[in-house]
Parts: structure tokens; sequence; C-alpha cells
């Protein structure tokens, strides 16, 4: 019997440099593409009645990179939501972000948080960007609140693994998990959350990861055979 369609969707958008420079283009101009992509392949998940499509946009080691292209990432989520958030209310679609949003600047911030708010009370797909997010980090600041709280006394020292999600940035666990062009490496994203997600490795670079390619990637979930360390019936 094939799965039904995944609830929860992380993908790390990667391969939008080695997509430009095979074109002769700046790696910002892969950037540029990658966001309008992430516009097309959102709208195709909310079509599919995925209810949460985690994409990561920008990791806490990504700050490692040049001046300039850093400063082109930073300003990226601000971009996409002020052409994109007409449109992402009109389809329903609510936005959320996971990550530390303080080390971005204050207008990109603003627009982010512009977005969640109007976005809030929508009911159709959510779509979460990790941006500044790492999963260590987000691991040790959920460990240093409970360890917090355990020591004011708030609550006693007997936390069980349903209880860990309250502490995470993405409290839900993946379903699947794409990463595309080709590395197949989890590259500190949603540890905790992808114990038993199906990982799908495609060798399309994210600026031509179309909805086809999803399709393809959602009918190989749905073939997979999810035990959970039990046995099939
Ligand atoms: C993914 O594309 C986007 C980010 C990591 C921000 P890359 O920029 O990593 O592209 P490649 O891997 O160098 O091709
Ligand atoms: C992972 O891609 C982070 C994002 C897609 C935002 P990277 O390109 O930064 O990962 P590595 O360095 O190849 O592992
Ligand atoms: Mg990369």
């Amino acid at each position: 019997m094939s799965l039904g369609i995944p609830q929860t969707v992380a993908i790390i958008m990667d391969g939008n440099g080695r997509w430009a420079k095979a074109k002769g283009l700046p790696r910002t101009a892969g950037h540029k593409q990658g966001a309008n992509n992430v516009r097309d392949i959102a709208l195709a998940c909310n079509e599919l009645g995925i209810k949460k499509l985690i994409l990561y946009a920008f990791s806490t080691e990504n700050w490692k990179r040049p001046e300039d292209e850093v400063g082109f990432l930073c300003k990226l989520p601000g971009i996409f939501f002020n052409m994109f958030i007409k449109e992402l209310m009109e389809k329903n679609i609510r936005v959320t972000f996971a990550g530390e949003l303080n080390r971005f600047p204050q207008d990109t911030q603003d627009v982010i948080n512009k977005a969640v708010g109007m976005t809030e009370k929508n009911t159709g797909l959510e779509l979460c960007l990790a941006i500044n997010y790492g999963s260590r980090r987000e691991l040790l600041l959920g460990i240093q609140k409970y360890a917090d709280q355990v020591a004011k006394g708030e609550r006693t020292n007997d936390i069980t693994e349903e209880e860990v999600a309250n502490y995470l940035m993405v409290p839900e666990d993946i379903d699947l998990m794409i990463r595309t062009s080709g590395e197949q490496r989890i590259s500190n994203y949603l540890l905790w959350q992808i114990a038993y997600a199906e990982l799908i490795f495609t060798p399309v670079a994210w600026p031509d990861f179309d909805q086809k390619e999803l399709n393809r990637c959602i009918q190989e979930y749905q073939n997979r055979d999810r035990r959970f360390g039990g046995l099939t019936s």
C-alpha cells in the first residue's frame, strides 16, 4: 500500500551558486532565481495539501561566505515577501520562520514580521523559512531554556521525548526531507526532527527544481516502506 501525501516536507535548497556559474552568471543571480522558485514550490505544495513546508534559506554557517553574498542573502527574504505577500494571502498560505532573525537588517526583520502577522490566520500551507537557522544552535537554545526553568524551580527534571518539541524552533517531525543539487549531507538541518524522515537527494539544482521534480519526489516517498523500527505488515 502506498503512503499518502507527506504532511511535513523539509527542503535543503542547494545549488544556486553552481546553477549560476554554469550559466556564466554571478552567484547572486542563482539566489534570485532560487527565491522566485520558492514561490512556485510553495504554491505547488499548497495545492497538494501538504501541511508544512520548511525551506532552508540561510544556515548559521552561511555567515562564513563573502560579505557581498551574505549581504545579498540577508536582503532576499525582505525582497521575496514584498513581491509575493499578496499572492500568499490570496492562496491562504501562512508564513512562519525558524532561526534567529535579530542578526538580519532591521528592514528585513520588519518585512518578515509583517508577513508572519498578516498571514497568521491563514489555514492553508504553513510556509516556514529557516533563516539564520542551525539545528545545533536550536538544540542548544532549547537545552538552555529547559535548564533555566529547572534551576528556577519552574519545572521538574522529567522531560519526555514528546516535550522536547516544545523547546525547538520546529516542533514537528519531518515526513520527507529533500536536498537538491546532488550533495548528500544534512548540513545542520532539523537533526532532531528528521529521526524517521524519508530522505531524497536529487541532482537537480534548486532554481531548476520544478513542480514535475517535486511530484517525482513525492511519488518516490509514497513508494517507500516506513517501518519506524517495526515490521511491515
Ligand atoms: C543554496 O545554494 C543557497 C544557500 C546556501 C544560501 P548555494 O549558495 O549553497 O549554492 P552552491 O551549493 O554553492 O551551488
Ligand atoms: C545548506 O547549504 C544551507 C542552505 C541551503 C541554506 P550549504 O551549501 O550551505 O551547505 P554545505 O556547505 O554544502 O554543507
Ligand atoms: Mg551549497
